[in-house]
């Protein structure tokens, strides 16, 4: 299962490592490299946007140092435009940034950073806030990350309200014929996947239910079963 960006096909499933036991965390990279995974999600965390602290850059650089994963590097931090460079140095392949704490005037100065690094870009929406604040730079981003959840940490239930944003947005997209993704972040796993694909979700990234897994490579299979469409 997978979809194209930038004419390249992609794994829809991007893990996020923020729940992962630290000590194991070698061999669940090894086993995510085995199942074809692509991208790992990155959860950068400065302790003010949200109320936990996560990883920095090195968290980045390391593993693109011993993997040939993507990273995707999801700031939920007060000041993207300060970080920002230090997560492309790091190794980023995709970056995306809260328009929470970003003025309107900074966003487009931001967004072209994050591009000339060769990064893709990405906006990331709280779930409260509103879906329109987006629309006027579908046509600048590559993605829209949606939180199914409020940012911080990892274990929460999926927000139901989100797949009417979903819907919302992919129609959005769709009529002002955007080439723009959509990301879904926060409580997922197989048994509300198929619903938030159907919404008009791309991509998902995926922690606790992964990491709590003592089998992934099985509910990698049993995640991506209920992706084909018209399952
Ligand atoms: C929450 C993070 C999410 C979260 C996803 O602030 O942005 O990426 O770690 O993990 P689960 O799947 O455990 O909700
Ligand atoms: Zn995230």
């Amino acid at each position: 299962m997978s979809l194209t960006h930038n004419s390249t096909s992609i794994n829809p499933i991007f893990p996020s490592i923020l729940s992962t036991n630290y000590f194991n965390l070698e061999s669940k990279l090894n086993t995510f490299q085995e199942n074809n995974i692509e991208f790992i999600h990155l959860d950068i965390m400065d302790g003010h946007f949200v109320d936990n602290l996560s990883f920095g850059p090195s968290a980045a650089s390391s593993i693109k140092s011993q993997f040939p994963f993507k990273i995707d590097s999801h700031l939920m931090v007060n000041n993207p435009a300060k970080m920002i460079p230090k997560f492309i140095k790091a190794g980023s392949d995709w970056i995306s940034f809260h328009l929470e704490v970003v003025e309107n005037s900074d966003v487009l100065p931001i967004i072209q950073m994050i591009k000339t690094s060769g990064c893709s870009v990405g906006i990331a929406l709280n779930p409260d806030k509103e879906i329109e604040t987006v629309f006027p730079f579908l046509d600048r981003i590559d993605f829209v990350l949606l939180m199914s959840v409020f940012p911080g940490f990892g274990g929460q239930s999926f927000i139901p309200s989100t797949l009417e944003r979903i819907a919302r947005l992919k129609k959005q997209i769709t009529q002002t014929q955007n080439n723009v993704l959509i990301q879904v972040d926060g409580g997922i796993n197989d048994s509300n996947i198929h619903d938030i694909k159907n919404a008009g979700a791309d991509l998902f990234v995926i922690g606790t239910f992964l990491f709590n897994s003592e089998h992934i490579k099985e509910t990698l299979f049993s995640i991506h079963n209920k992706l084909i469409p018209g399952v």
